[in-house]
Parts: C-alpha cells; structure tokens; sequence
C-alpha cells in the first residue's frame, strides 16, 4: 500500500538520485543498486515519507531511468519523477523546478544517505521553521586533520574542533533555495555552499550517524549490517 504525504505537511523533500555510482564500482546508478535486496532508493524514500511533515518528494533520477523508478516508486510513496543533470546541482534544480505551490520549507536528501531517519528529517525541517533560512545537520570529525601541498608535503594541522561533516538533508526557506540556485555559478557539491555565497547564515544541528553517505563498496557493506541489526 502508498503512504500517503500529509496533505497539510510545509515540507517538499528534493532527492537527488541521478549518480552513476563510480566510487561504489561497476554496475547501475548507484541510487538504483540493491541494499538488502531493495533499491537504495526505495529506502530513502520510504523514510522520508515516514515523517510527517512531508507534502512533497520529488526525485531526480538518471535520465535513462526515469519510468522504471516512478514504477518502482509507486508502491512506496506518492514521489514526482523528473531526469536528473550532470551534475548534481543540475539534478536539485530540475528537482526545485517541480516542487508545486504550496510547501514553503525545501529539504535537499541525497538518495545515497539511505538510512537517514525520518527523524532527522524533522529536526532540519524544524530548524527551518523556526526560522533559520538555512539548515545542515553535522558530525564533529573524529580523525586529526592535515592540509598537504601537492606533494602530500603537510602543512599544517587543522583544528578540528571548528571543523564539522555535513549531511543532508539540507532545509532552506523555499525563497531562500530557489535565489541560490538562479544566482549559482559552478557546480558545488552542496545546497548549503550556494545559499552561503548569497550571505544568507546556515545554521547546523546534530546529524545521525544513520545519515551515512553509501559512497564506498564498504560503506554499503556496513548499511547491510544496520539494516540486519535493526535500523
Ligand atoms: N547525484 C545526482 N545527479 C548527479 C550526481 C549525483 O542526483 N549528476 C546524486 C546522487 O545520486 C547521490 C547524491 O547526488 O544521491 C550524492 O552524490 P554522490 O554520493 O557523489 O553519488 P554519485 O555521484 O552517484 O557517486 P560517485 O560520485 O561515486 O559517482
Ligand atoms: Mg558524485
């Protein structure tokens, strides 16, 4: 059976899922390789419809795939399907381009964080409701951290209490999204980054260590064994 989104929920949720996957190896896109025998997409996508908020999810999906995900999607949760870009800032925006009238909150959730908690997606979203245009969730850095010349010669240790990983989902007011991306010049690998370069301030709340990014043959391995443990 569709969950169905919350009809009076302020939330569209933007998935961009157009990757090919490289850094995981040979094979499909990487949002349509299985994760315990499910699409990554399919699991991402049910969580962000567990969250109440949500009235919209719209993914971008590799252009070549754009009717096999909306049937494979179909069955999960009411989600626009649009053809993703080359880069993925491309596939945001073609992403934002879709989102109807209506859901003034705009979250950005990479379909590879598959086992991000419906929960986070709240938390960003209330973040954005209270008021903050711009909204990341955060991992302090466990490893020191070196910056090297190119010659791998270190120059300097960085200070890593200041530093912090981003995950996503990323919320922003919807004006705040949609300037961004009109303004935005070369491709960045982040929403946050754009709405930064607008001046607009970005606030962080704490990330989950579900929120993974499924980049690396290891990093799927290991959200096997989560999902086998319970999350
Ligand atoms: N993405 C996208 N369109 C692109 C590139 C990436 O929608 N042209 C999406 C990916 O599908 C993923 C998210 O952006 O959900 C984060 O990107 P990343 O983890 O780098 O995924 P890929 O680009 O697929 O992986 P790789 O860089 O290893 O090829
Ligand atoms: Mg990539």
């Amino acid at each position: 059976m569709t969950a169905q989104l919350n009809p009076r929920g302020d939330v569209a949720v933007l998935v961009p899922a157009a990757g090919a996957g490289v850094r995981l190896g040979p094979g499909a896109p990487k949002a349509l390789r299985p994760l315990a025998g499910e699409p990554l997409l399919v699991h991402a996508v049910r969580r962000i419809a567990a969250a109440p908020s949500v009235h919209t999810i719209v993914v971008a999906a590799p252009a070549a795939d754009v009717e096999s995900v909306r049937l494979m999607l179909a069955p999960v949760a009411p989600v626009t399907v649009v053809p993703g870009g080359a880069e993925r800032q491309a596939s945001v925006a073609a992403a934002l381009a879709a989102v109807p009238a209506g859901p003034e909150i705009v979250l950005v959730h990479d379909a590879a964080r598959a086992l991000t908690p419906p929960a986070l997606v709240e938390s960003v979203a209330a973040a954005v409701r209270a008021g903050h245009g711009g909204v990341i969730p955060v991992l302090p850095v466990v490893d020191t951290v070196k910056e090297v010349d190119a010659d791998e010669r270190v120059l300097g240790t960085v200070d890593r209490a200041a530093l912090r990983a981003v995950q996503t989902p990323q919320g922003f007011r919807r004006s705040v999204l949609t300037a961004a991306h009109e303004a935005a010049g070369d491709p960045l690998t982040d929403d946050a980054g754009l709405v930064e370069k607008l001046g607009v301030p970005v606030v962080c709340v704490p990330g989950s260590e579900l929120a993974l990014k499924i980049t690396r043959p290891f990093d799927l391995a290991l959200a096997e064994h989560l999902l086998a443990t319970g999350a």
